[in-house]
């Protein structure tokens, strides 16, 4: 049996077709309204009631700046992301969103988690960093107390203290390296013809911010900014996708995974020590889709170990880098059963769909994601083109991590009123709102991902209990214990209330 929901709500449909039309051939106007009304109880929070007279009035107040918006000259959900930023910033619907508590960030990877402003005025400006441009003009950086030698296609490495203090004008220099770490400009139609152009930029922006990010001392103040960026946008728990990389120290000393993940685990304590409102932080094991197959299988093995001796830090494994170039799931497909083999429990949040390719392998990654019991869709694009991948992921209730922003920036959809999800939304699929590369993109937290949402995705339409849902399935789809889902559904709904009560 499928969608028993969607089911009791189909067998009206038949009585009330016998009453389509009255004998002068003029549908019936109650029962239009009747209709119009069951269809929207079908959108993403269409079945929450809004209780209070407050959260009604913020309702209708929604939607009356909606409207505006809706009949501005320029809509910007269909404007490229980085042109709009500018005019979303200066948006009513987006400074409510800002101050509006949005639960969890399931979906964002741990290279891009802060902002790049923080990255070139903070870390670069530590003493030791050098900086190496590559023949094909990439930056590379690095922390060493001695002059580094030859490394990384770099062979001229220079200390950035040194550099800065002969250039006339080091703001300038600054923003250029904020344009090497980020995919961020100002004319993205010329600059990313199509998708491999952007993807290109995206990947070189990593290769960047890693020297920066790997050096031990940065990362531990990289992940505490990274949580406090989020709690400043009213965002109460992180799920961070991320390869666990290494780090070094100035001396050459090489921390291995381990070091990484306590370290994770230490700065997250700290911080919700400090934040007594931020319910904690966990991280998805991801390996990239350019390995072999026995790599990723060392890796799974890894992660497995990894979730048994830190079952509150490792929340689960993914496959992450671009679906296109790199291999489908069912290559991995000996690696992936290895959890399974081994009794392990290690769940799965595979990204899965991103995608426009109908057809190709890649595309059956998101049937093949939820045959390995993924516990998550990462992105699922093109899932509205799958009808039996789609049910399958409705009756086992696994949501999709909608990240709007991402899907524009690399150029699955212009403008966001298109973006597949519109039809996920509109009939109340399971979805969770993310941003997954905010420092690429040019954003912090959620308020922009959940602007082009509620606004250029779910339309008109969308509305308070739409958001009241979003933020909830948030918390719901999230790997945490019963228990903290709990203490963290009623820490929202306390946030919630002061929320609204503040916006009458
Ligand atoms: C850089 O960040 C660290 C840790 O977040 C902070 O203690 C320090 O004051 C910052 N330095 C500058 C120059 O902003
Ligand atoms: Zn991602």
């Amino acid at each position: 049996m499928l969608l028993s929901l969607h089911q009791t709500r189909v067998t009206f449909l038949p009585l009330l077709l016998l009453f389509w039309r009255s004998s002068d051939g003029m549908p019936d106007p109650a029962q239009r309204e009747l209709l119009i009304h069951q269809e929207e109880s079908r959108l993403t929070g269409g079945q929450v009631t809004l209780r209070e007279e407050a959260e009604k009035k913020l309702d209708a107040h929604l939607h009356h700046l909606k409207e505006k918006e809706i009949s501005a000259p320029q809509f910007l959900p269909s404007m490229h992301f980085f042109k709009a930023k500018p005019f979303i910033q200066k948006s009513p619907v987006f400074k409510l969103l800002q101050k509006m508590p949005k639960g969890a960030a399931l979906h964002i990877h741990s290279s891009a988690l802060v902002s790049v402003e923080w990255l070139v005025k903070n870390v670069t400006y530590r003493p030791h960093c050098h900086i190496c441009f590559t023949w094909d003009n990439n930056v590379r950086f690095l922390f060493s107390d001695s002059q580094p030698f030859p490394r990384w296609d770099c062979f001229y490495w220079q200390l950035l203290e040194t550099l800065r203090s002969r250039l006339e004008d080091p703001t300038e220099f600054d923003n250029s390296l904020m344009k090497h770490l980020s995919v961020f400009t100002e004319d993205p139609d010329h600059e990313y013809p199509n998708q491999d152009a952007v993807w290109e930029k995206f990947e070189k922006s990593f290769i960047a911010a890693a020297g920066l990010i790997t050096h031990a001392p940065v990362l531990r103040d990289y992940y505490y900014r990274g949580l406090e960026e989020l709690h400043q946008d009213n965002i109460m728990y992180l799920e961070l996708r991320s390869g666990v990389s290494k780090t070094y120290e100035m001396d050459g000393t090489i921390h291995d995974r381990v070091w990484t993940l306590k370290t994770f685990q230490e700065v997250t304590k700290k911080f919700t020590a400090d934040h007594p409102d931020f319910l904690g932080a966990r991280m998805i094991i991801s390996a990239h889709r350019a390995l072999g197959v026995n790599e990723v299988k060392d890796v799974v093995k890894e992660a497995v170990e990894l979730h048994k001796t830190f079952p509150d830090v490792v929340a689960g494994f993914d496959m992450v880098g671009r679906e296109d170039s790199g291999r489908t799931l069912w290559f991995y497909r000996d690696a992936l059963s290895l959890p399974e083999e081994l009794g392990s429990t290690l769940p799965f949040y595979f990204h899965a769909g991103e995608t426009d390719n109908e057809g190709t392998d890649v595309d059956q990654n998101i049937l093949d994601a939820l045959l390995f019991n993924t516990k998550r869709i990462g992105h699922g694009f093109a899932l509205a083109h799958h009808p039996l991948a789609k049910e399958l992921s409705r009756r086992k209730d696994v949501p999709v991590e909608l990240c709007p922003i991402s899907n524009q920036v690399l150029k699955l959809v212009s403008d966001l009123r298109n973006h597949p999800a519109a039809v996920l939304m509109s009939e109340g699929h399971p979805l969770v709102i993310s941003s997954d590369d905010p420092s690429l993109f040019g954003t912090t937290g959620l308020s922009y991902d959940f602007y082009q949402a509620f606004v250029g995705i779910g339309g008109l339409k969308a509305n308070l209990g739409t958001l009241k849902e979003l933020a909830l399935n948030s918390i719901k789809y999230s790997s945490l214990p019963a228990q903290l889902k709990e203490k963290g559904r009623l820490l929202w709904q306390s946030k919630w209330e002061t929320f609204v009560a503040e916006q009458s």
